[in-house]
């Protein structure tokens, strides 16, 4: 039973996404998780800005999923913001990017 459980999890896991915004329950816990502690300590628990900028959605009007969430998988060279595409996939990214448009994190 337990070994069916972790293959359904695995699986789950390691399974491309594809669904509406591509990312599955689990997996989006877990993002929740890293945008507010990773994320948290340089841009602020709330998103209102530490040694990162607020990411706010007001701060964030007029910026595209797009663009978000290639700042988010590539960083900003020369500055603290360091690149995440080795922990993020781009449909993760654009998930976390919408979120901060969103503001839609508990
Ligand atoms: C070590 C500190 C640090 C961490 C951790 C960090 N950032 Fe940043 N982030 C920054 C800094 C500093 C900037 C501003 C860079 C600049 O001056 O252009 C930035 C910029 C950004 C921007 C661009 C905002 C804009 O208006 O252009 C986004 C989006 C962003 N970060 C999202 C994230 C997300 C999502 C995470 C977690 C996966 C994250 N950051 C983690 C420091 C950090």
């Amino acid at each position: 039973m337990t070994r069916l459980i972790w293959l359904a999890l695995s699986l789950a896991l390691s399974a491309p996404v594809a669904a509406s915004d591509g990312v599955s329950g689990d997996r989006e816990r877990e993002l929740r998780n890293l945008l507010i502690q990773d994320c948290g300590s340089c841009h602020g628990l709330q998103m209102k800005g530490g040694l990162g900028p607020a990411l706010l959605p007001e701060m964030l009007q007029g910026k595209s999923v797009e663009y978000l969430s290639t700042v988010i998988l590539h960083g900003r060279p020369g500055t603290a913001m360091p690149p995440w595409r080795s922990l993020l996939s781009a449909d993760e990214a654009r998930w976390m990017a919408q979120q901060l448009l969103d503001r839609n994190l508990q």
